[in-house]
């Protein structure tokens, strides 16, 4: 029995140092330690033996299941470290391969100079305010000075909603909302949709869009007005840009006057894109009216304050050389992905 108990383990022993799967491992633990194993069933074997040798064969046969059972831990320790081994080195990632790109499109050129000119009036002091696209007939034209026989209330300019309501025309009606609601001294730009009932073709659409500005404080002067609308105009066209003022006229504002800035293409000699003027038209200004102010619970005689409104289209026609504004609306990729 000595000799068996042996041999048991030497080939459990030897069996083991060759498994390489946890399946085979527990075969082995079966075969060996199993009900049915080899080990139990000289166990088993042990009552026929005489009383005297039993206790020594006891000894050996618990230090061969003790052996077996240390190397199937063993081997089974092995196997599970095997395992994640692999496991890692087959999920390893290379952070050095180029990843997959995916395309995340462009802004928009009215986006890109909208934002521009907000980095520039924010710089200065201004918070951008904003009035719905459908508005009060009374806050796009009434409160703003424009009278009832006013060509700009021609329902063949204008999109009426009902009698009260319409599609703006113009941002101006902000300036209303903001100083209804605000206390000067007020400082805003108001970006936004406008619209005009136009056909369209190279230089019209019926729906546009307008920057407005408005400040209002105690002493604003004409003098204030110039200055800020240089200083903006040399932020987007370059120190070195020469600017004119004109006289206007705009119902809402008293005086009224036009920016123009000396075309940066022909310097002033005159060419396609000035039209032969020299010239470029960039807004419409002035110093807001009295009766502006009133219609907005304002005391003229405590405040003033002016006024601007540009159509973005133009400038980013002008900053691109576009020549089309139908291009802007069309969404087509071969364009837009130019920016
Ligand atoms: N609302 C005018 C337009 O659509 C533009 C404009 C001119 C706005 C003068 C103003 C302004 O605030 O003072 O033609």
């Amino acid at each position: 029995m000595k000799q068996q108990l042996e041999a048991i383990r030497n080939a459990a022993e030897k069996e083991l140092a060759s498994v390489k799967l946890p399946a085979e491992l527990e075969n082995l633990r079966v075969k060996y330690l199993g009900k049915k194993g080899e080990l139990t069933a000289i166990l088993k074997q042990m009552g026929g033996l005489p009383a005297s040798e039993r206790p020594a064969i006891g000894v050996l046969a618990n230090e061969a299941r003790t052996f077996i059972e240390d190397h199937i831990a063993q081997c089974g320790a092995a196997l599970k470290e095997h395992e994640t081994e692999s496991k890692l080195s087959n999920e390893k990632l290379d952070v050095t391969v180029p990843g997959d790109r995916h395309k995340i499109g462009s802004r928009h050129p009215l986006t890109i100079v909208l934002d521009q000119i907000k980095d520039i009036f924010i710089g200065m002091g201004f918070n951008i305010a904003q009035g719905p696209e459908v508005e009060f007939v009374e806050y796009n034209f009434d409160a703003l000075n424009t009278p009832q026989n006013h060509p700009a209330r021609d329902p063949q300019d204008t999109f009426y909603i009902e009698d009260n309501i319409l599609l703006r025309t113009q941002t101006s009606p902000v300036q209303i909302r903001v100083m209804k609601s605000q206390k000067p001294p007020i400082r805003i730009i108001a970006p936004g949709r406008v619209y005009r009932s136009d056909a369209i073709d190279g230089t019209h659409s019926p729906l546009f869009h307008q920057i407005e500005g408005l400040v209002i404080d105690k002493g604003i002067t004409m003098a204030d007005l110039k200055g800020t609308l240089d200083g903006f105009a040399k932020s987007i066209y370059g120190e070195d840009a020469v600017l004119r003022f004109r006289p206007h006229h705009f119902p809402f504002t008293e005086p009224s006057c036009e920016m123009d800035t000396r075309c940066f293409v022909c310097h002033g000699k005159g060419c396609r894109l000035c039209k032969g003027e020299g010239w470029i038209e960039l807004l419409g200004a002035g110093m807001v009216h009295p009766n502006v102010l009133r219609n907005c619970g304002i005391d003229p005689d405590e405040y003033s304050g002016f006024a601007f409104g540009m159509g973005l289209e133009r400038l980013v026609m002008r900053s691109f050389g576009i020549d089309d504004m139908r291009l802007l609306y069309e969404n087509d990729l071969r364009f837009l992905s130019q920016f």
